[in-house]
């Protein structure tokens, strides 16, 4: 009898450990929805509540992380979250953003909970500014697409809209309040999917925790009148279609006073350039991975929200899956040291096509026509050497990607300088018309 006890006990043991090894592989795998809660939840959140405090209530680690976010000042070799002027850090920018806002403000960004403080502060922002300059920075802002629409949002003033902005970056953005799973919030995330066929409310929930981000992390413009916020990916979202797309499409953000190029910024492209099969893409890891990793508190397990430069946090954000978490701590160094030497190498080439273009359109009899072909290679070149500049990981989240789109920019710059000389006849003077 006691025998034939503890031999049930040892069954249902191996039952249960079985199960726990089943439920483990699948939260190895992906795929399943969010944990349910053990407990039922202390308030209820009203769909779409841009209060993350309230949130906070049913979710205390999550919002206790989160809020870190607000006071997170560290800086690394080339990121972090100290706001420091990337003009003063290279002041090479200047020349290539001259004539537009990025020439006057430009900093580093940093944590999620400061998104609206800094909105407010930059330089960039003037009453012609849309209220489409809001679209990444707020809770509130899933609420009000839903009641305003899309196009009112954006062509509403962004001051006339800053009475309506009560809280950044919060749950709202990311998170179904009544089910908690993630979701696609920003309209024209779920429009630019839509053109590519892609409905992703039947993507993996890992497909989602690289998604999620991209309500944000990606390169848009403003298109027409309306100002509408626009993801430019009809063609895909490799550098070359989205290049194609500003081409058919023929938007242009300004005009480069020095060279007369037709130009294009580059916002954050850190969606597409991650998935442009990256070695960490293509194995499957996704962005929440290394920016938000699992923490625990006591018995608790749950991802930790302070959302930042994973090199602040490397044990946590590259331990889980690298055993020798000092080997690629320091791999990442070398990747960041070589590909911002290649983009100095790049911005010397496009500040030479600049000077060069610039004393051939002072050239008498200078050929208008190659003119126009030597400022269309400025303005290619230096769209693809901003798709990394502006892309925040200084290449790590994808190097040869950045190695061979830093490539094609110095080559394009060179030939936009070539074509120059040959609109001005052999030869150009590039002193006197810098006087
Ligand atoms: C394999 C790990 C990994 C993955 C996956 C990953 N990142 Fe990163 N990310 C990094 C590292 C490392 C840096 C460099 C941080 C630094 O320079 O301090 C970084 C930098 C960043 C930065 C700038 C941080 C800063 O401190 O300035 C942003 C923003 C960012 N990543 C967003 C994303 C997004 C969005 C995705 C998914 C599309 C993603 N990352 C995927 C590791 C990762
Ligand atoms: C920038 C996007 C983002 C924001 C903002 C955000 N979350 Fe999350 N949250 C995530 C991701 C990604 C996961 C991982 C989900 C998964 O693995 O299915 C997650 C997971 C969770 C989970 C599931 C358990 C866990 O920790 O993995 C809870 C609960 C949660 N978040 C609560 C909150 C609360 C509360 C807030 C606001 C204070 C918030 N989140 C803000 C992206 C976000
Ligand atoms: C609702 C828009 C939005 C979403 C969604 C979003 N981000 Fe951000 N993120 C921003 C903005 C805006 C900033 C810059 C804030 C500032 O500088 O004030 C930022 C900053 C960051 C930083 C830099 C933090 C620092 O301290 O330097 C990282 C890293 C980052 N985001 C990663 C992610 C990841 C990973 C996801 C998806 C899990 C994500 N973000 C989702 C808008 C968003
Ligand atoms: C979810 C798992 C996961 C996380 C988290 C992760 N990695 Fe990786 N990493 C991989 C896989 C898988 C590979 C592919 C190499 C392989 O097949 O062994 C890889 C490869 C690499 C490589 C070699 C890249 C190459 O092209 O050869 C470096 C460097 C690296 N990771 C750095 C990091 C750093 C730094 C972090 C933390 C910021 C990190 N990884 C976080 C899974 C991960």
């Amino acid at each position: 009898m006691k025998n034939k006890l503890s031999s049930t006990v040892i069954l249902t043991g191996i039952i249960l450990l079985l199960a726990a090894t089943l439920v483990a592989t699948f939260a190895y795998l992906g795929n399943q929805k969010p944990q349910t809660r053990g407990i039922a939840p202390l308030i209820d959140i009203a769909a779409l509540e841009p209060d993350s405090s309230l949130w906070g209530q049913n979710f205390p680690n999550q919002y206790s992380t989160y809020l870190q976010t607000l006071t997170n000042n560290a800086r690394t070799n080339y990121g972090g979250s100290e706001p420091f002027s990337k003009l003063e850090a290279d002041p090479r920018l200047v020349q290539l953003f001259a004539g537009y806002g990025f020439s006057k403000d430009y900093n580093e960004e940093r944590g999620h909970a400061n998104a609206l403080t800094d909105v407010q502060a930059t330089l960039r922002v003037n009453e012609k500014t849309p209220g489409t300059c809001y679209s990444c920075k707020a809770a509130t802002n899933p609420k009000l697409w839903n009641e305003m629409g899309l196009e009112t949002f954006d062509s509403t003033p962004f001051a006339d809209m800053t009475q309506h902005m009560t809280d950044p970056i919060g749950c709202a953005n990311c998170h179904d309040a009544e089910t908690m799973e993630l979701v696609v919030t920003n309209p024209s995330l779920d429009i630019a999917l839509k053109a590519q066929g892609i409905d992703w409310t039947t993507l993996s929930r890992q497909e989602m925790r690289t998604l999620v981000c991209a309500n944000c992390h990606v390169e848009y413009y403003f298109a027409g009148d309306q100002k509408i916020l626009t993801f430019p990916w009809t063609g895909g979202t490799t550098i070359e279609a989205i290049s194609q797309y500003y081409i058919d499409v023929g938007f242009k953000d300004w005009d480069h006073p020095e060279s007369g190029a037709p130009m294009i910024k580059m916002q954050h492209p850190e969606y597409e350039f991650y998935t442009a099969d990256s070695t960490h893409f293509n194995a499957g890891v996704a962005c929440a991975d290394c920016h938000m990793p699992y923490t625990r508190d006591g018995s608790a397990k749950f991802s930790n929200h302070n959302v930042q430069s994973p090199l602040l946090n490397a044990q946590a954000a590259c331990g889980a899956c690298h055993t020798d978490v000092d080997y690629v701590v320091d791999r990442v160094n070398i990747i960041q040291d070589t590909v911002w030497a290649t983009m100095e190498t790049t911005e010397d080439a496009l500040v030479a096509a600049i000077d060069t273009i610039e004393a051939a359109a002072a050239t008498p009899g200078v050929d208008e026509t190659l003119l126009a072909e030597a400022r269309d290679f400025h303005r290619e070149a230096q769209l693809r050497w901003d798709f990394i500049a502006a892309e925040n990981s200084m290449g790590f989240h994808n190097p040869e990607e950045a190695l061979r789109i830093l490539a094609d920019a110095i080559n394009l710059a060179y030939q936009g300088q070539l074509k120059a000389l040959e609109a001005a006849g052999g030869t150009v003077d590039i002193q006197t018309s810098q006087q």
